[in-house]
């Protein structure tokens, strides 16, 4: 037998029974966001590499292991240049932060506007080693909001509420928000420089990963999951973010900001986050019936990106959660994938189904149901029959098992008498109905 081709590794179908979760999540976010005043954006899913090197950081697991490129499109510079770095071609997005400060570059909205509220909702790319809860494909439902003087604490409150209100309305219930702050870029300097301080004596306890990172970037090792670096890590007894004056008063704010708006939160000095691109607050929300991939979401301020990638001095702050995982925690919380309401949980919904049955040979019955069916379809509602012949038992079982709501017969005696026999499946009544009146029957009814 033929070897089949299955769905690559780290990748998943979404099939139609389960993308009504989908879909209800995705309109609930476009709700949500609405309210606050987000629009959204499409970005394509492939970048030029360099802009995800240079915005997460070259020292990233991101980019030093997960970005997907695609070898066989370069990038048509117009550059005589034949030679290539690492940072050249074309990367599937792992993230969309980057590519939508890009494109706010590149469209000139610090121009426009003071304040850019974009939303997106689609599949990001990471080359990772699948596991539960981790894919290579997978979707991310985000924001980011940028512009000149938007270094705001109550923005950063916002923010932060909003990614509760859409877990929320999602269903998601016990689920922790730790935030942190890592300052401004120069206090990020001063505490790395800390903390190799602080762990230099206990540099051969951390695991191979994390004596890599001592020397290329410290913060990880605050996250590392292997027991022994955790339990250095606790040694240290960090309790405070390590700020300026001036960043902690920030960080203050936005406590206060986000106590006013009714949001726990739980401050977390280990919370650094793996990109490079972070400045002041960040957070991260996480759920324990996900196991050890628990970030539902993560998100937080990056200043410097803008100017970093060409634009002006424009602050930012965004976050995104991760669909599967919020599916997930759905299951975890044995309320099935996605919390529904009776739109949702009806299935799927035909207003009419229609049964040609024709005398062995003939298929004048079946023509004219072909043409009616169009008609039906032409009127906006939704329409189906059996193009195969079948009897009038089976064809009533899979009106059934469609959901049909109503049931047009077309039989010998219909096609005699120029009619059609209407069905109504609620209420299980039957009528005779001319055929040139049919298409005024469906207009009026619901
Ligand atoms: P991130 O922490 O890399 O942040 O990803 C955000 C969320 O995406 C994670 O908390 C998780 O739920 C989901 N996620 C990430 N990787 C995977 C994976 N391999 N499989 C399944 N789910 C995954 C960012 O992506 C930033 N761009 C967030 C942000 C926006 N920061 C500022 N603005």
């Amino acid at each position: 037998m033929t070897k089949k081709i299955l769905v690559p590794r780290g990748t998943a179908d979404i099939l139609p029974a389960e993308i009504v979760h989908w879909q209800k999540l995705e309109s609930t976010s476009r709700d949500i966001f609405r309210l606050y005043g987000y629009q959204e954006i499409r970005t394509p899913i492939f970048e030029e590499t360099g802009l995800f090197a240079r915005s997460l950081g070259q020292t990233s697991d991101v980019v030093q292991k997960q970005m997907l490129n695609l070898s066989s499109l370069k990038e048509d510079s117009g550059s005589s240049n034949a030679s290539s770095t690492p940072d050249e071609g074309l990367s599937l997005r792992p993230e969309a932060t980057a590519a939508i400060v890009r494109s706010y570059i590149q469209n000139d909205f610090d121009r426009k506007e003071s304040l850019s509220k974009f939303y997106y909702i689609g599949p990001m790319f990471r080359g990772e080693r699948p596991q539960k809860g981790r894919l290579r494909q997978f979707h991310q439902i985000g924001l980011e909001a940028i512009g000149p003087n938007s270094s705001l604490p109550f923005l950063d409150a916002e923010v932060i509420s909003l990614a509760v209100h859409l877990l929320n309305s999602f269903g998601i219930q016990g689920f922790q928000l730790k935030i942190n702050s890592l300052g401004t870029p120069e206090d990020k300097k001063n505490f790395s420089l800390h903390l190799r301080d602080l762990l230099q004596r206990n540099l051969s306890r951390l695991c191979p990963d994390c004596q890599k990172r001592f020397e290329r970037n410290v913060f990880r090792i605050l996250d590392c999951k292997n027991e022994t670096c955790r339990s250095v890590v606790g040694e240290l007894n960090l309790k405070e973010p390590f700020l300026s004056d001036e960043s902690r008063k920030y960080f203050e704010e936005v406590k206060t900001a986000l106590t006013i708006a009714g949001v726990s939160f739980e401050v977390s000095p280990l919370l650094v986050r793996g990109l490079d691109y972070y400045t002041h607050t960040v957070f991260e929300v996480s759920h324990s019936g996900l196991g050890s991939q628990d970030a539902l979401g993560a998100g937080g301020r990056y200043n410097g990106l803008v100017q970093e990638l060409g634009g002006n001095d424009v602050a930012a702050i965004g976050f995104a959660l991760g669909m599967e995982r919020i599916l997930l925690a759905r299951q975890a919380l044995e309320r099935g994938p996605a919390p529904m309401d009776d739109s949702f949980t009806a299935g799927p919904s035909l207003d009419v189904f229609i049964i040609s049955l024709d005398k062995e040979g003939e298929e004048k019955a079946f023509l004219s149901a072909f043409k009616l069916l169009q008609e039906i379809r032409s009127q906006g509602k939704s329409a189906q029959m059996s193009y195969a012949p079948a009897s009038m038992k089976s064809q009533m079982r899979l009106a059934d098992k469609l959901g049909a709501r109503r049931v047009i017969i077309i039989g010998e005696d219909e096609l005699k008498e120029n009619s059609i026999t209407f069905k109504d499946m609620l209420q299980g009544i039957q009528s005779k109905v001319a055929l040139d009146r049919i298409g005024e029957v469906l207009k009026n009814d619901r």
